[in-house]
């Protein structure tokens, strides 16, 4: 039975939407929002960046240390050999709406996944690990499915020896990326592979606390990230760019925006009150990216917007400002911003589960009721 007194403890200082509320123990990741500095496991996130691959990353994260070569070899192997879609979760994808959006598409794909995996109520670490496996290496083939699809054109399978990044494009664009192009998808998913209890986090963990299995915890977790508060900011800061258009433009359009009290996209954080040290390799791609494909237009609109928005507002841009134009100069479709924050944050979300499993309590906290009380039943006529 519940107690009152420990509620009343519990929410004399409850604050809104549970900002600076420690919620859980993990090994994972951490946020230091004060000093821009984002670990994984022990490792800090630019030294991640400048040397390793999102499959080290990947294996970091759910088995807390990096893998020796042989290790990596024999996880990269793993990771394909679990890339095949089940032939039904395609055909499914194929009748979607093609007006779907794609984080829509993800969510119902994966939940169908779950039925063509006969172990997944199987919560042991050895079996949470193999749907884990499973969950990172298909997610980008679901989506490249997904694009390939809804424009009538056949999926393309997976390549033996490509890294999940290049796979990624591959099997989207139907031909291999530049080295250059792989290696900056590679980095992009490192640096969105974890970020402690975010929104779509903490959902995973909240589901997997109920000891419902890795697909139920992982289609929640799809759903709170596709907010626009959450990962859909990345394709609104592209839209808002191509709105704004010119960089001569730019001042006027965010003045405005600030006037009428609109929350600009890809600024602005719950936890960082400094430069997110995430967006510090994704300017720098963002401007590459946009100097070898002739458009340097969009990063001048993107440094407009950052110095009138810190002189106005004292808000730094976050992992979600530069991604979108990196992407879009890739050549991929705006609503397919969201789903790579996907490909990426499903090795932090496994990884988050895989803990929650192996210490587990159910995760229950109180409201604060505000309702009147004491009412008296009044018949249906007599109201
Ligand atoms: C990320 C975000 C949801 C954090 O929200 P939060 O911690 O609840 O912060 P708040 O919304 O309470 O914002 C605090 C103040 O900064 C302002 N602010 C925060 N982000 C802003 C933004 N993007 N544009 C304009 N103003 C913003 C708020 O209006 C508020 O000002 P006020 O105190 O004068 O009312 C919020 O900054 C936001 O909506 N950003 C845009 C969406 C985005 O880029 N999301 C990706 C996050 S990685």
């Amino acid at each position: 039975m519940d107690k009152p007194e420990s509620k009343a403890a519990a929410t004399a200082k409850s604050p809104a939407g549970l900002e600076g509320v420690v919620a859980a123990e993990s090994s994972i990741g951490d946020v230091d929002g004060i000093n821009g500095v984002l670990i994984y496991q022990g490792y800090n996130i630019h030294d991640l960046a400048e040397h390793s691959t999102f499959e080290e990353v990947i294996y970091l994260l759910w088995h807390g240390r990096l893998p020796k070569r042989a290790e990596l070899e024999d996880f990269r192997r793993t990771l394909s050999e679990n890339q095949t879609l089940p032939a039904e979760v395609s055909e499914m994808i194929g009748r979607f709406p093609r007006d779907a959006e794609p984080m829509d598409s993800l969510r119902t794909a994966v939940s169908a996944l779950g039925f063509h995996d006969s172990q997944s109520r199987d919560l042991s670490r050895e079996g949470a690990l193999r749907a884990a496996i499973k969950l990172t290496a298909q997610f980008p083939v679901i989506i490249a499915t997904i694009e390939r699809l809804r424009n009538g054109q056949e999926p393309v399978a997976p390549k033996d020896g490509l890294s999940l990044a290049a796979n990624f494009l591959y099997m989207l664009k139907g031909e291999e990326p530049s080295e250059r192009e792989a290696r900056i998808m590679d980095v992009c998913l490192i640096l969105h592979a974890d970020h402690e209890l975010n929104a779509s986090t903490f959902t995973a963990r909240v589901v997997a606390g109920t000891l419902a299995d890795m697909y139920g915890a992982v289609t929640a977790a799809i759903a709170a990230l596709s907010g626009p508060l959450h990962g859909g900011a990345n394709t609104n800061v592209m839209k808002m760019l191509l709105e704004i258009e010119k960089p001569e433009r730019a001042e006027e359009w965010l003045r405005e925006a600030l006037a009428q009290k609109k929350k600009v996209m890809g600024f602005g954080h719950r936890v960082y009150r400094t430069e997110d040290p995430r967006s510090t390799w994704l300017r720098k791609f963002s401007k590459e990216m946009g100097e070898a494909r002739g458009q340097t237009q969009w990063n001048a609109i993107l440094e407009t917007l950052r110095e009138v928005m810190f002189r106005e507002k004292k808000l730094y841009p976050n992992v979600d400002y530069y991604s979108g134009s990196a992407y879009y100069l890739m050549g991929i479709p705006l609503d397919l911003f969201t789903p790579i924050f996907a490909v990426s944050r499903i090795s932090g979300w496994t990884g988050h589960i895989l803990e929650q499993y192996a210490n587990n309590r159910l995760i229950r906290p109180r409201a604060e009721y505000t309702g009147p009380r004491d009412l008296s039943y009044v018949p249906i006529d007599e109201r």
